[in-house]
Parts: C-alpha cells; structure tokens; sequence
C-alpha cells in the first residue's frame, strides 16, 4: 500500500518524512528565541540538510513569528514550511497567509483531546472539540491541501475518543495525524500500542501519513519515535539537538543517525544528508548560545572521542570495533588547517563554501575576510571552527544598530580594572571609559556608560572554540529587559573583547524585540 500525498506524491512503504520543529517547538524554550536573520540562517541549514518539512512558526503568536513565517516561505527552497495555529479560525487564517509564498506548503493545526486537558485546559465536551477538529481541518483545507491534524496530549487520550477524532480529521481532509506524547510521559509500549491500534481501527487510516511527536520529560523521546515508527509512523517531529519545551524534543539527528545505523530493525529510509548534521547542530549552539553536553550522543564532543588504552588501541586495529558509525558519516571531520594570513580573498570563499555557507554576498564577505586576517595574524593556527564562530559572529550582527570599535583594558591582582571602550551607535563612535571590579565589570559598566539601558545580566559563560591557549574565547551574555530575555554571543581570542561583543549582541537583539512590541522605543 502506497500513500498518495499533496506534496510528497506516492510515498513508498520505507520512506519517511522528517519534520523539523526546531524553529517552533524548539524556539518556543525559554532562552532559545532566535531573531529573524537567525532564523533564516537556520531554515537554510535546515534545508541543506535535507529535511522535508520545516516548522516555521506559530504565526498567530507574535508578528514578529507571522513575519519570520512569512520570510521563511517566501525565501526557503525546497522543503514543505509549515505554519500552526490552533483550532480558531483567526489562528488558521493567519497561519494560512504566512505560508501562503511557499512553494510547497501546510497548515498544521492542533487541539488537546486528553480528558484533563479538555475540562482544565480548554473546558471543553469532549463533542465540542470534535465538532472543533471538524471545523478546523475544513477550514485549513480550503487554504491548501496540505494539512496536518494533532491531537495534544494525545498520548494520555482515552483511545476511543482519539480514534474517533482521528476518523474526523481525516474525513475533513488532514493528510498527516500526528499523536504527540505532548508531556513526554508514554514508554515505548505505550507509543507502539497506541499507533497500531489507531491506524487498525479508524477507517481511513490508510489514507493519511502518521506521524510521532516526542517529549523528552523522562528521557524516551527517541525510543518513542522509534516505537511509532516500527508501528507504521511514516513522519518523525523532532529538533536539531532535541531543543524543545522543558526537556526538549527528539533530537533529530540521534533519530536519523539510530535509523541509518539499524536498517536491520528500523524499516524506512529519511533523505538526510547526514554529513550535514555536524555543521547544523554547531549553528544552532551558537545562534542560541547553548553549547550540547559533551557526552550528547551524534553530536556532543566526546561521541566519537576514545580515552581508554583498550578502546584506542581497538580502534587503530579497526575502527568498527569501537565505533559503530564513522564520524565522518555525521560530518565530523578531524580539524583541519584552513589557512595562512597570506592566504587570498578567493581561497577564503571557497573555504567558506566547503564549510557549508553558499553565497555570503561581497559586503559580509570582506568584512569576514578582515577579521580573519587579523585572528590569522594573533592565533597561532586557525580552524575550521575559529571561521564558523567568525562567519557566524559576522552574519548574526547584519543588521546591528550598536557595533563594537575598540577596547583598552588594565587589569591585574595590583589595581582595580579600568576599561576604555568605543562603540558605534546608528553610526556614530561613542567612547567611555569605566573601572570596576575585574576587568569583565569595568566592561560591562562602559558599555552601559555608552548606550545606557533597564535590562539585568542574567547569565554570563566563557567557553573555547578550539583547544589551546591561543584558542578563540566563545562567550554568551543574557539579558533581561521587561519580561524579555535575549541571548548575545561573541568570539574573540581576547576573551573580554569576546565578553563585550557578546553583550553587544544581547542588546541588539533586546532592540529588535522592543521595536517588534513599541515602535517608538527604538531610541532607546
Ligand atoms: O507537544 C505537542 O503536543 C505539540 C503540538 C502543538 C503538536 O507541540
Ligand atoms: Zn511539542
């Protein structure tokens, strides 16, 4: 039996789709809110990857999520971008006109059936929120023909009531059912139970693609997922590096990497470039700020890394003693020598474009290419992943009003840190100098000295690019201002200068926010 799908044509029995939410679900975590020229940045990654839907948004959440939707659509070739809404009308028109410039698009619409969450959360009859999915499905489907159909909590749905629901989505024309273990609270059983009987019970279940969605609250996101899918779930939702609400979703690249390794026991192929995964999972660190834990099966820093004497020596024999996918099949290549300060402006793009960033245009282009030649002139060797942080520092502050210029810090156990600082604002250098305690603080209070502003640091990390004592200092600042937390980060081999371009970033990125909310704020 082969489904005949709006946008993915006759599916073969093995193929499945893989749904990116990490701009949705992933976004919606605290901490991880990214800005539209980060969104973009990541959507495109997402599409080198390879994966066949992207969850743009919840249009109806904010404009700046209708915008980023929109943009996303309107710019991103080749996947299926999706926009959600819940059941009501105005959420559905909304999502419906965000996506509307895809070229292949959906509409993926949502309402909890679970009895707690119908009289708690919604307070609604169980018969109202069918009449729900009924007038939801038919009201996205009059907008395009691809349309997906959830039902939250679906996992804790009494299974009756969830077949029931089901039928009707399907009968109003949903092409894809998803059943989220919304809570992350089903075990593997629970997942394979739960999409056999749904798909052998409810009438027409052969004509929609089943899809999983996993919450990762007691660890079991990826044993779910891969329970659904021996149970014929032929879509699988999760997030690059499992970000997702509380303890994330399932990682996509732990789920791709679990079916390429076991074909034997997983039966369905997902069209990822898998040499792709490394590049995309270090993007969204550092958009984010958020490195993974360095045992973070695929992607942390130890998963392909051998300590013990036995395992080494194992591996020097034969690699698949230890290992038992190739670190290169995940894109994980030894760090390589990139170039010399003598090396040319022709040989840095080429780079770049080996390094997974197509066409960067002239302007950031140069801009990166000074900077690299001044960290080629300071660092000793530099690394594929000294151009990543710098092409990404370079990209993420675009569109920036406050540029940092220049730093002069005295530091030492003998006398208090003094900072001399210059930033450009809206174009014009603006100087200040400030002592504090430690040369961080001095910083800090010249660059409230410069542009001063309401938000509280509320965090402040230091980690390393590359290893050694030249190495490049990655640094990430949060801020708070009014209820609105934003990230920055910064990369420099001068660890403050890193400090200070990571605080930069978190203001520019608070001033994005307040123009999105109150226009006139923009003055600061
Ligand atoms: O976890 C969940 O139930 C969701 C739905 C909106 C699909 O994210
Ligand atoms: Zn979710």
């Amino acid at each position: 039996m082969s489904i005949n799908h709006p946008n993915f044509g006759n599916m073969a029995d093995d193929r499945v789709i893989i749904f990116d939410t990490t701009l949705r679900d992933g976004e919606q975590s605290p901490g991880f809110s990214m800005n539209l020229t980060e969104k973009l940045r990541m959507a495109e990654a997402l599409a080198e990857l390879g994966v066949d839907v992207i969850e743009a948004g919840f249009p109806i959440a904010s404009p700046g999520d209708f915008e980023s939707v929109y943009e996303i659509a309107r710019t991103i070739k080749g996947p299926v971008i999706c926009g959600l809404s819940r059941s009501a009308p105005g959420d559905i028109l909304r999502a419906a006109e965000a996506i509307r410039p895809a070229e292949r698009r959906r509409i993926h619409t949502f309402i909890s059936t679970s009895p707690l969450h119908m009289k708690y959360k919604l307070r609604m009859e169980p018969e109202q929120v069918l009449q729900a999915v009924v007038d939801s499905v038919s009201l996205a489907r009059q907008h395009t023909d691809d349309v997906e159909w959830s039902a939250e909590d679906g996992s804790r749905t009494d299974l009756d009531f969830l077949c029931r629901c089901v039928e009707a989505a399907i009968k109003a024309g949903a092409t894809t059912i998803n059943i989220p273990d919304t809570v992350g609270y089903a075990l593997p059983e629970d997942m394979h139970r739960i999409f056999k009987s749904v798909r052998d019970r409810v009438p027409g279940a052969e004509r929609a693609i089943f899809s999983t969605h996993n919450h990762n609250d007691l660890g079991l996101a990826v044993a779910n997922t891969l329970a659904a899918v021996a149970a014929g779930a032929r879509q699988i939702e999760c997030t690059i590096n499992g970000i997702g609400e509380r303890a994330g979703n399932a990682a996509l690249e732990e789920v791709v990497m679990a079916v390429r390794t076991r074909p034997d026991a997983v039966p369905c192929k997902p069209g990822i470039v898998t040499e792709r995964i490394m590049a995309t999972s270090k993007l969204l660190a550092t958009i984010t700020g958020f490195d993974v834990q360095p045992n973070k099966a695929i992607v942390g820093r130890n998963a392909f890394a051998h300590e013990s004497g036995i395992h080494q020596d194992g591996v020097l024999k034969n690699a698949a003693t230890y290992e038992i996918m190739t670190p290169e099949s995940v894109g994980l290549n030894k760090s390589s020598l990139v170039m010399g300060k003598h090396s040319g402006r022709a040989a840095f793009r080429d780079k770049l474009k080996t390094l997974g960033y197509g066409d960067l245009g002239d302007n950031k282009i140069n801009d990166a290419f000074s900077r690299f030649k001044v960290l080629a002139d300071r660092k000793k060797v530099v690394y594929d992943e000294d151009l990543v942080a710098l092409v990404d520092d370079e990209i993420v502050r675009d569109h920036d009003r406050i540029k940092f210029v220049s730093l002069d810090v005295h530091a030492g156990s003998n006398r208090p840190a003094k900072a001399a600082l210059e930033l450009e604002i809206d174009g014009v250098v603006v100087a200040a100098e400030a002592a504090g305690d430690g040369p961080v603080d001095a910083t800090f209070i010249a660059i409230q000295k410069c542009f001063p502003h309401e938000a509280k640091l509320l965090l402040f990390s230091v980690g390393a690019v590359t290893e050694g004592t030249d190495a490049q200092a990655k640094t990430t600042v949060r801020l708070e201002e009014g209820g609105k937390m934003v990230d920055g980060q910064g990369a420099d081999t001068d660890t403050i200068v890193a400090a200070t371009r990571a605080y930069v970033h978190a203001l520019n990125k608070l001033l994005v926010k307040r123009a999105r909310t109150e226009p006139e704020a923009m003055s600061a």
